[in-house]
């Protein structure tokens, strides 16, 4: 039984098929209930309830079973509703609460409203989402809503006490309860669930009639099985739902049936550009919804609490040649030049992680048909720079800040508007960095307070060049400015306080689209194409840190990394490491698509304890988090000055990693702009185990996984599941090379 869940005297179950039967036997089971009546007009039914266990006794009278009930539960077929609750309405009731399982509610609730006149507060619509091929009081099943979703419906006047009463029976059950507006659940279940049943028995039909059927029934195979499994449900019951629900089945059978005709008609026309674009999306959705269906089935929505714990286990060294996953950066841009550029474009090694996967559903939505990734093969067939189309709804990015800060610059510039929304930690981010320089070129957008997510852009807007100084080392800052200048009128420059990466700069001229860069000044102007090309995406030398970071602490150690873009502008973290006394060589070095390459060759080293050159933060600004890991291994003291922007990154890395690092006992104290960090150096452990938080962000969940090599004993790390934003097979890497971390099985 669930805690909270108030008893109640009787419940009187009408109707004992599968799922009045189900919710009788599993409340008479709970004992949450003094007694449980039944009521069906099938006397066989009544007595095999009895039998069963599924009720204490069972009439075929309704208003003898109705005397002195708390609860009456309407489980009987929907269109038998009207005649039932006309009949309970005869009856003296008192204060029996009413609820019922009807697949559709505006029907039920309308004939309430006809059966009982004004008072509606004792009414409680519901409909649990479950069942099976089974059917009748035989089929009876305590455990059927268990983890299963059940909707309730409550009216304006529907009385809290009542609705309470009802949630708690129905989560007493296992079932993990919803509530929704009436309307809403008919318009959902009109299309989740009435829609498919109508096309399936409607295909089936429609093939069987023909007259040469069965010859093609004989070449049927799985496609066809799948898609008409439900077809074979009860017919009847089908019929009532739909009579039921027929407002709502109309309007999304509507839609469908222009969708359709779209398809039709690109059938016809030899249109292959739509249809690949229906089945890419389609294909992604499907995926999509799959992972939330499994989730459903199989998470105990009751005990899960979403978090993803990482188990590290001191110890090891790291040998082995691998590759990391491809550059998140040049990822992101590659989805977006490439759906901006005329013809197609085929990008390989494209980082299949949550972020860039988040530009590329962007673009999707934007009317862009993209084919893959397949094995990090991705080919966008681009619009040019004035193809792009309104998305259906707001734009999610996830974790992305990349994706939001870049997409604002062409958004600001699109003749449409769009809503740009994100998870809870990117929905904490600033975003005037890129709001103010944009209203600055014309644009007009809105955000939440203090500049923070969702961002509304206006579309319409000419936007006009902009001679901007950024007043932080920011490659995104810098990129969203250049983005919006291909469509503002004139020129638009940036300059940086520091260099930072260039990736945005390098790739528009890749795509032909001319850039003047000198020194600190980047500039474009309008009026130019991008023309679609070829993009080898480098392995990311932002994943590669941990790896830097992990054989260079770890004794013993040698490893190879291959295939690594070293642009310039990113490799702050192999300078910084060097600093450190770290053993780390490039070779093999060659350029590829406009980036550097190299396999990165390191071995276990003595590290010492450095003053990070201010210089070096923006070119190692994602990499932090696992270099203060170094420092703690390190002998003697790491300073880090001038890195205030850690502090709004996926989190607040500069607190979380000195929270971390102290809860495993290593002397450091963060500043405001940075962090002292005491290492306790070479051949002894250097920190403890423990607990330890990711608080969302992936750099930190892999940083402490790093660390665990030198702990003296285990380190559990929680809310990990974002690793997946950057990294996705971090763990099967580790395991590889030698690194023993994996994720907690809950035992
Ligand atoms: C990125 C730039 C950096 C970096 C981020 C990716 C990019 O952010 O932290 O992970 O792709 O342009 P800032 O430019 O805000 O420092």
């Amino acid at each position: 039984m669930q805690p909270g869940a108030a008893r109640i005297g009787r419940l009187v179950v009408v109707g004992l098929g599968l799922i009045g039967g189900s919710f009788a036997k599993g409340i008479k089971q709970s004992g949450l209930a003094d007694e449980v009546v039944g009521v069906d007009l099938d006397p066989r039914s009544c007595q095999r309830a009895v039998e069963l266990g599924v009720v204490d006794r069972c009439e075929v009278d309704l208003a003898s079973a109705c005397v002195g009930a708390d609860v009456i539960q309407l489980a009987v077929p929907i269109l038998g509703m009207e005649k039932l609750l006309a009949a309970l309405a005869r009856l003296d009731l008192g204060q029996a609460v009413i609820t019922d399982v009807g697949s559709a509610k505006g029907n039920v609730v309308r004939a309430y409203r006809d059966a009982f006149g004004g008072d509606l507060s004792r009414f409680v619509p519901g409909h649990p989402i479950a069942g099976s091929e089974q059917s009748g009081v035989e089929a009876a099943n305590a455990e059927l809503f268990k983890r299963h979703k059940v909707i309730l419906t409550p009216l304006a006047e529907t009385s809290p006490q009542a609705l309470a009463q009802v949630d708690g029976l129905w989560r007493a059950l296992g079932a993990d309860v919803e509530h929704m507006q009436v309307e809403r659940h008919d318009e959902v279940l009109a299309a989740t669930s009435h829609l498919p049943h109508l096309l399936a028995f409607g295909l089936v039909d429609s093939l069987a009639k023909r007259s040469e059927n069965l010859e093609i029934f004989r070449y049927a195979a799985g496609g066809f099985r799948d898609f008409t499994r439900i077809a074979g449900s009860d017919p009847v019951m089908w019929h009532d739902i739909f009579l039921a629900n027929r407002e709502a089945v109309l309007r999304t059978l509507d839609i469908f049936r222009s969708d359709l005709d779209a398809l039709r008609d690109a059938v016809d026309a030899g249109d292959g550009h739509h249809l690949l674009g229906v089945f890419t999306r389609a294909k992604v959705a499907r995926e999509h919804f799959s992972k939330i269906l499994a989730r459903r089935a199989y998470v105990d929505a009751m005990n899960s609490n979403d978090d993803l714990i990482f188990l590290g286990k001191p110890g090891g060294s790291l040998t082995g040649r691998i590759r990391v996953p491809g550059d998140k950066s040049i990822s992101h841009r590659s989805i977006m030049l490439g759906s901006l550029a005329e013809g197609t474009t085929e990008v390989e090694g494209f980082l299949e992680g949550e972020d860039a996967l988040a530009t590329l559903q962007a673009f999707r939505d934007m009317g862009v048909v993209i084919e893959g990734p397949n094995q990090g093969r991705v080919t966008i067939h681009g619009v040019g720079l004035h193809g792009l189309q309104a998305p259906p709804g707001p734009i999610y990015l996830g974790n992305s800040g990349t994706s939001m800060r870049l997409l604002a610059g062409i958004l600001a510039a699109q003749s449409f508007d769009t809503t740009l929304t994100g998870d809870a930690s990117l929905s904490k981010r600033p975003m005037n960095r890129v709001a103010n320089p944009l209203r600055e070129m014309g644009a007009v957008i809105e955000t939440a307070a203090e500049g923070r997510p969702p961002m509304v852009i206006r579309g319409g807007q000419r936007l006009k060049g902009l001679n901007y100084t950024l007043p932080m080392a920011s490659a995104q800052v810098k990129s969203c400015l250049l983005l919006a200048g291909l469509w503002a009128d004139g020129k638009t420059t940036t300059t940086e306080p520091a260099p930072t990466r260039d990736h945005t700069e390098r790739m528009l001229r890749g795509f032909g689209y001319p850039v003047d860069v000198n020194g600190p000044r980047a500039s474009v102007e309008s009026g130019h194409t991008l023309k679609a090309t070829h993009i080898e995406v480098p392995g990311d030398i932002s994943s590669s840190a941990f790896f830097l970071v992990a054989a260079s602490i770890a004794e013993g150690s040698d490893l190879t990394l291959e295939h690594v873009g070293i642009n310039p502008t990113r490799t702050g973290v192999i300078d910084i490491l060097r600093l450190m006394g770290a053993d780390i060589t490039l070779e093999n070095q060659r350029e590829v698509g406009g980036e550097p390459v190299a396999d990165l060759h390191v071995r276990a080293a003595r590290l010492k304890g450095i003053e990070i050159p201010e210089a070096l933060v923006p070119l190692a600004i994602d990499e932090f988090p696992v270099l203060f890991v170094a420092a703690a291994c390190a002998e003697g003291r790491t300073v880090l000055r001038g890195a205030e922007e850690l502090r709004v990154k996926e989190s607040d890395r500069i607190q979380v990693m000195a929270d971390g690092l102290q809860a495993l006992g290593v002397k450091c104290e963060p500043t405001a702009d940075g962090i002292i960090i005491d290492g306790v150096g070479h051949g002894v452990p250097a920190m403890g185990g423990g607990e330890v938080h990711g608080h969302g962000d992936h750099r930190i969940a892999m940083a402490f996984s790093v660390a665990s090599l030198r702990a003296s004993a285990p380190i559990r790390i929680h809310d990990c599941a974002n690793v997946a934003t950057s990294f996705p097979n971090f763990l099967g890497l580790c395991a590889q090379v030698g690194i023993n971390v994996a994720e907690e099985v809950a035992s």
